[in-house]
């Protein structure tokens, strides 16, 4: 595991938008796996700078989101679908058709096996990057997840609709209670994965991930067994690493 810790998070976005750049222009027909929250927002940002400054082309890029809210129509603001398509996917030159998030509407269980075939079939995913909760979820697998999981329908826990609750008007019966991701072990199917994370209120979950001793009570604690795992944290979210 590698651990890379910046100045701030603007630091942490760049590093992390210079990496997937590498991917694109490396590869041929490179597979991203990409992340929502608020988290990769300025990471976005960059990319579709890069995009307007370099033309540098997405057209042979594929990309799998980690999971997506169930019972969000995907012009739903909150969607992941429609996240994804306002910060990165309409302003670079991406074939919509190329550009995958688990189906959040229908039949839950079955969309989920069908979105972890279609991963199989693109994939393996180059370059995966994930957020952390402050509960150490990765994706949306919450603690007591199976470390085999692939994608499958979640319940989300209490801590998670309260740190979500902000972007739907602070109003935590509007959270849907239910989303489809990626498993853990879909996630370290990935060839390289890329951990972000910024803020203080992070640096417990940072903690657990670089020092626990893997266990499903901490998701991120999975990461561990990955042989190219690179992190990349502000001060704040590595201010217990010091320490320790
Ligand atoms: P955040 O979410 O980037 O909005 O903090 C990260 C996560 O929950 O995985």
């Amino acid at each position: 595991m590698q651990i890379i810790i910046c100045k701030n998070g603007e630091e942490v976005a760049k590093k992390t938008a210079n990496l997937i750049l590498k991917t694109i222009k490396t590869n041929k027909n490179p597979v991203l796996g990409l992340a929502t929250g608020s988290t990769p927002l300025l990471m976005y940002k960059l990319l579709v700078e890069d995009f307007q400054q370099n033309c540098t082309s997405w057209a042979n890029v594929i990309t799998f989101n980690l999971d997506e809210y169930c019972g969000l129509s995907s012009n739903n603001e909150q969607s992941y679908r429609y996240y994804m398509n306002e910060n990165l996917f309409k302003h670079i030159n991406i074939d919509f058709s190329q550009t995958y998030l688990p189906n959040g509407n229908g039949n839950f269980k079955l969309n989920a096996e069908v979105y972890e075939n279609q991963i199989i079939n693109f994939g393996p995913i180059d370059l995966q990057i994930l957020g952390i909760g402050t509960n150490g979820h990765i994706g949306f697998n919450e603690p007591g997840t199976d470390f085999n999981s692939l994608t499958h329908v979640v319940n989300l826990n209490e801590q998670t609709i309260k740190d979500n609750a902000r972007f739907f008007n602070n109003d935590i019966s509007q959270v849907p209670k239910q989303a489809i991701t990626m498993g853990i072990k879909t996630i370290l199917n990935s060839k390289v994965i890329v951990l972000m994370a910024s803020g203080i209120n992070k640096a417990e979950a940072i903690y657990h991930l670089v020092n626990t001793k893997p266990t499903t009570q901490w998701p991120c604690t999975a990461l561990q067994s990955h042989d190219q795992v690179i992190i990349i944290i502000d001060k704040d979210a590595a201010s217990l690493l010091k320490k320790s």
